[in-house]
C-alpha cells in the first residue's frame, strides 16, 4: 500500500423480502438506503481499528479483510449513520468498503470483486452467509438474487451447492422507514438456529420454500410498483419468520403498532432484534409511532450509490 490515505463508503441495507431463507439458496429483495458507512486506511505499525488494535478476538471481518489482501499494519478507521447489530448491515457495509479501499490502494477496484470478496469474508466469519448483504452494499439501488440469471443480471456467485445470481433492479420513488429496537443481533448465531431448525424439520423447509416463492411474488409487485402488494407480501413475510423463530417481541410490537399506517411492515436483516421496516405512505406517523412504542426510527431513502471512493 502508498503511503497515503484511502477513503470509501458505502451504504446501508434494508432487505425487503427473503432473508434467512435466500441462504438456502432462494430468492431475496433489498435496497441500500441514504445510511453510508465511512472507511478510511493508512499504513501504520500496528493494524487498528478506531485506534484499538486488532487481536485474534475483536474485528474479525475487518481482520479477514486485511488478511485476504495480505496487507500490511493498517490504521482503519470508520464513521458510521448506523448502529452496527441493527439489521442494516454494518458487517457488510464495513466489509464492501474496507476490502474497496484495499482494493483502490492496490489500483484495481472493480465492484464485482468487492461483492464476492465481501461474501467470502462474511461466510469466514459468519460461518453461512448469502451474498444478499455484500452485493447490495456494494451495488447500491435495489437489489434481486435468484437461481436463474436474467435481466439485469449482474454477477453470480456460487457456494457449494448454492448458487445465486445478483440482478439489479429498478426501485421506484417509495417510503421505507426502518425502526431499530436497539437491541444488537449477531447475524451469526440466527442464521445457525434457523439451520438447524431445517435440517430437522419438513414444516421449516416447507416455510422456506415459501418465503423463496412470495419473494418472487414481492419483486413482480415492486416491478409493477403494486406498493400495496408489496407491502402485504412483506407483512405475510413477517409472519414466515416468526414462525422460522427469527422475530422478538420488540419487532412483534414495531410490526404490529406501524400497520395500521403502512401498506406492510416486517422484520429486517437477522432478526431477533436488529430491526423492522415499514412501507408507508406516512412517514412522520411510522417514525412517531416507532419512537412511542421505544424503537429508533430511520428514514430509509432509495436509489442511492453502492460502494464509493471518497
Ligand atoms: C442478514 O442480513 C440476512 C440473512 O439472510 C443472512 C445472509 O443472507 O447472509 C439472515
Amino acid at each position: 500500500m502508498s503511503d497515503r490515505a484511502w477513503s470509501t463508503s458505502a451504504p446501508a441495507k434494508v432487505i425487503l423480502l427473503g432473508e434467512h431463507a435466500v441462504v438456502f439458496g432462494k430468492p431475496a429483495l433489498s435496497v441500500a438506503i441514504g445510511l453510508r458507512l465511512r472507511c478510511q486506511i493508512r499504513p501504520s505499525n500496528v493494524s487498528t481499528l478506531n485506534g484499538i488494535s486488532l487481536t485474534q478476538q475483536n474485528y474479525s471481518y475487518v481482520s479477514a479483510c486485511l488478511a485476504k489482501h495480505n496487507a500490511g499494519p493498517t490504521a482503519v478507521v470508520t464513521d458510521s449513520d448506523f448502529p452496527s447489530g441493527s439489521g442494516l448491515g454494518s458487517s457488510a457495509a464495513v466489509t464492501v468498503a474496507l476490502l474497496a479501499a484495499l482494493s483502490s490502494a492496490e489500483g484495481r477496484l472493480r465492484e464485482d470483486v468487492v461483492a464476492k470478496e465481501a461474501f467470502e469474508v462474511e461466510c469466514e466469519v459468519q460461518g453461512r452467509a448469502s451474498p444478499i448483504d455484500t452485493s447490495t452494499c456494494a451495488h447500491g439501488g435495489g437489489i434481486l438474487v435468484k437461481k436463474e440469471g436474467s435481466d439485469g443480471l449482474l454477477w453470480e456467485i456460487v457456494k457449494d451447492t448454492r448458487r445465486w445470481c445478483v440482478h439489479d433492479i429498478k426501485v421506484p420513488s417509495m417510503t421505507l422507514v426502518v425502526g431499530f429496537t436497539g437491541k444488537a443481533a449477531p447475524t451469526g448465531p440466527l442464521v445457525a438456529k434457523v439451520k438447524r431448525y431445517v435440517d430437522r424439520s419438513t414444516f421449516a423447509r416447507d416455510i422456506i420454500d415459501e418465503i423463496g416463492d412470495i419473494t418472487l411474488d414481492g419483486a413482480a409487485q415492486l416491478a409493477k410498483g403494486d406498493l400495496e402488494g408489496l407491502g402485504r407480501t412483506m407483512t405475510k413475510d413477517h409472519k414466515l419468520l416468526a414462525i422460522l423463530g427469527v422475530s422478538s417481541p420488540e419487532l412483534d410490537k414495531l410490526v404490529a403498532s406501524v400497520l395500521p399506517h403502512s401498506y406492510g411492515a416486517k422484520l429486517t436483516g437477522a432478526g431477533g432484534g436488529g430491526s423492522m421496516v415499514a412501507l408507508t405512505d406516512q412517514p412522520q406517523k411510522v417514525m412517531e409511532v416507532i419512537r412511542r412504542k421505544g424503537g429508533q426510527p430511520f428514514v430509509g431513502v432509495t436509489g442511492v450509490p453502492g460502494v464509493r471512493i471518497e
